[in-house]
Parts: structure tokens; C-alpha cells; sequence
């Protein structure tokens, strides 16, 4: 099914509400979900509606949230989420940390308890937007092994980054820190594919290609992506007095309660290091150069990061975007659906 931007921003704001979202809440989630459906994301888009929808029902997201900020130094604050929807929340940390990075320069916002954000890359290009630079990251549900083990200890901690040129380019590098994202392997489960043996391991921390057999993903990388993780969880989780690592709450395993999660913000004003208009400009240059490299066979051409899900947003403004014909069915449908996650593991089986 092909929709139209605007469809879908209203199909899932209305959806949301219906759940008992007020309007505000409901209108800036369905904003960043269809970000990233238009962007290509559509692990992050509008197949998580269902889910929010039923957390919101039992409570486990704040319906109507009691957001508190306190800056606590010249570019440190914290901001509480009341276990809203982590979209509203982090898009207005961000807003708080813009405007607090125009003042100091540099601005660091924490969020606590704070429920799923989404696509961080919402985010951070918020702040390029401003002529700015932004770094987000944050806690995800325990289902990746640490580097050599057999259980799950973090979650697929997500880092994202963005940074303007002087045209409009806007640099949007967003990336899980696990080889692959959960929904690829339910997607291969749902194919009856194998999966490469680089994604997942089984239970004895061994590498499968078996879909139905995976227990745990692994980290990009090997170490170094498992280092990454831990960075992450430290200072989204750590730092701002949220559970840590194994502790942080699963998605799925009870709806009714808020998922205390963690959240930071970065933002840097590239006008407090250096002059903004040629930083823009190096920017650019960097971006030509790169497109100006010679590709490898089989690539075509080297894409900068964030090129191709705007490429992608291009050819949907055109053709409408591509929606799962249940995920369309369930939107315009009057249903909420109130025991579909619930009690689930973390791989909401
Ligand atoms: P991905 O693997 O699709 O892309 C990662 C990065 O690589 C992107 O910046 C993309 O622009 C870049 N890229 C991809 N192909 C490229 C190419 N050919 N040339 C140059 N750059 C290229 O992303 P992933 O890891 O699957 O994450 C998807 C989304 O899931 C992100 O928006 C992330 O924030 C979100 N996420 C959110 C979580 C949460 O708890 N809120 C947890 C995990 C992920």
C-alpha cells in the first residue's frame, strides 16, 4: 500500500490518540515515525504503532506527561520524562539543548525515564537544521550478546550524528551498534530465509544462520562495537541514574508500567570554535570529495551517510510511501488492540 506523507502522519496521529494520547504528544510521535517511514526506516516507522498504542492503553507510557527541565551548569541539564513518549520527550530535549548551545556553545542533555524514541536521526538533524551539530544516543532493551558471551547484557544502543554544509546536504550518520537490527531477523523468520552467520548467535553464544534459532544479536564489529555499546549505555543510562545494561526494562515484558529509559543529547556550535560559514564550506568540500571517489565494483557510487534514505524520501514524495498492507489495514481500522505484546520475551515472541 502507497500513502502519501501527510496520510500517514494523520492515520498514525489519530491511531495514538485513540489510544489516549493527548493531541500535542500524539501529533510529535507520529512525526518522527513517519520521518522515518518517508526515510526508508520502516523498522522505526509506522510498524511500531500497534505496540505504542497497546503501552499507552495500560498505561505504560504517561499519557498526559509531566515533563520537568532543570538546567544544572552553563551547558548541562537533565530532563525527566515521566515515562512519556520518548519521541516528545527527546525532540524537546533537543529543542532545549539548541537553544542552550546558541548560548554556551556546546549544551549536554540528559532524559530519564523516558519510554522508545524512535529513529534518533530525527534528532540530531534538528540541530544541522540550526547550523549546529548533533550527537543523540540511548538505551535499548537487553538482546546483544557482550563480545564472546552467550546472554544478552545490552541492548542494540543506538548512535547518531549530523552535521550541515553550506547547501543543502545534511549529514545523518544513525546507526544501531549491532550488526543488524531485530526486525531483519523476524523478517528473514517470516521468509523461512536463512540469515548470515555475522548477524546472531544460538544459545551456546555459537553463530547461527538459523532465523528460528537465534537467541541473542551480536555487536558491529566484535569489540569495538561492544565498547561502543557500553559508551552508549554509560552515559544515556549511567550517568543520568537509569537502570544500566541487563537492567534496562524489556520492551515487551510489562506494558503496564513506564520503561525508565535513558537518553543524551550532545549538540556543539560550530561558531564558538571556528568560523561557521567556512566550517559549512569544509563540509561541502568533504562531501564532493567523496562523491568524486572512485567506487568499487559492484557499488556505483560512494552515498555520503544519510544520502540514500533522502534519495529514498525523494522517490516517496513521488510514488507515496510503501506500507505493509496489514500495518495500512490495522491504521485506518477502529481497532487498539490491547493484548497483542503484553507478557512477551524480547524478541516480542
Ligand atoms: P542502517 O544500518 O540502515 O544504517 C546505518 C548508517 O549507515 C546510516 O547512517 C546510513 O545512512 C548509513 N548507510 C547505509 N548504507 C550506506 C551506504 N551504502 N553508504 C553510506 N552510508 C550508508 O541503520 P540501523 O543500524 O539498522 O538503524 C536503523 C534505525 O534504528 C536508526 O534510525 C536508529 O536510530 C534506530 N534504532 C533505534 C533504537 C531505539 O531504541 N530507539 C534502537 C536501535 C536502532
Amino acid at each position: 500500500m502507497r500513502v502519501s506523507k501527510e496520510q500517514l502522519l494523520e492515520l498514525m496521529k489519530k491511531k495514538l490518540v485513540k489510544a489516549g494520547l493527548n493531541e500535542n504528544a500524539a501529533m510529535d510521535v507520529a512525526d518522527v515515525l513517519t520521518f522515518a517511514d518517508h526515510r526508508g526506516i520502516h523498522s522505526h516507522g509506522a510498524v511500531r504503532v500497534e505496540y505504542y498504542a497497546e503501552r499507552i492503553a495500560k498505561g505504560g507510557i504517561t499519557a498526559n506527561p509531566n515533563y520537568q527541565f532543570e538546567q544544572t551548569g552553563p551547558s548541562a541539564a537533565v530532563f525527566e520524562g515521566d515515562n512519556g513518549p520518548g519521541h516528545q520527550a527527546a525532540k524537546q530535549a533537543m529543542e532545549k539543548a539548541i537553544a542552550m548551545a546558541k548560548e554556551s556553545g556546546v549544551a549536554v542533555v540528559g532524559m530519564k525515564h523516558i519510554s522508545h524514541s524512535g529513529a534518533l536521526g530525527y534528532f540530531v538533524e534538528m540541530a544541522a537544521k540550526e547550523n549546529m551539530v548533533g550527537i543523540s544516543m540511548c538505551q535499548s532493551d537487553p538482546m546483544v550478546v557482550p563480545f564472546g558471551g552467550t546472554e544478552p547484557y545490552f541492548g542494540t544502543n543506538p548512535i547518531a550524528f549530523s552535521a550541515p554544509s553550506n547547501d543543502d546536504r545534511i549529514i545523518t550518520f544513525d546507526m544501531a551498534t549491532t550488526v543488524q537490527a531485530w526486525g531483519k531477523v523476524l523478517d528473514a523468520r517470516a521468509k523461512h530465509l536463512s540469515i548470515p552467520d555475522t548477524w546472531a548467535v544460538d544459545s551456546q553464544g555459537e553463530p547461527t544462520t538459523d532465523a528460528r534459532d537465534v537467541h541473542a544479536l551480536v555487536p558491529v564489529a566484535g569489540p569495538k562495537g561492544y565498547g561502543l555499546m557500553m559508551m552508549v549505555d554509560i552515559l544515556s543510562g549511567s550517568l543520568l541514574g537509569v537502570p544500566h545494561g541487563v537492567h534496562v526494562s524489556s520492551m515487551y515484558k510489562d506494558l503496564t508500567k513506564g520503561r525508565d529509559l535513558g537518553q543524551l543529547h550532545i549538540v556543539i556550535n560550530p561558531a564558538f570554535f571556528t568560523d561557521l560559514g567556512q566550517f559549512k564550506t569544509r563540509i561541502s568540500t568533504m562531501l564532493d570529495e567523496l562523491k568524486a571517489q572512485p567506487a568499487a565494483e559492484g557499488y556505483g557510487e560512494i552515498f555520503y551517510p544519510g544520502e540514500r534514505g533522502r534519495m529514498r524520501s525523494e522517490k516517496y514524495d513521488e510514488d507515496g510511501i510503501e506500507i505493509v498492507d496489514d500495518i495500512y489495514e490495522y491504521l485506518i481500522s477502529d481497532d487498539v488492540h490491547y493484548d497483542r505484546y503484553h507478557g512477551k520475551n524480547r524478541f516480542a515472541e
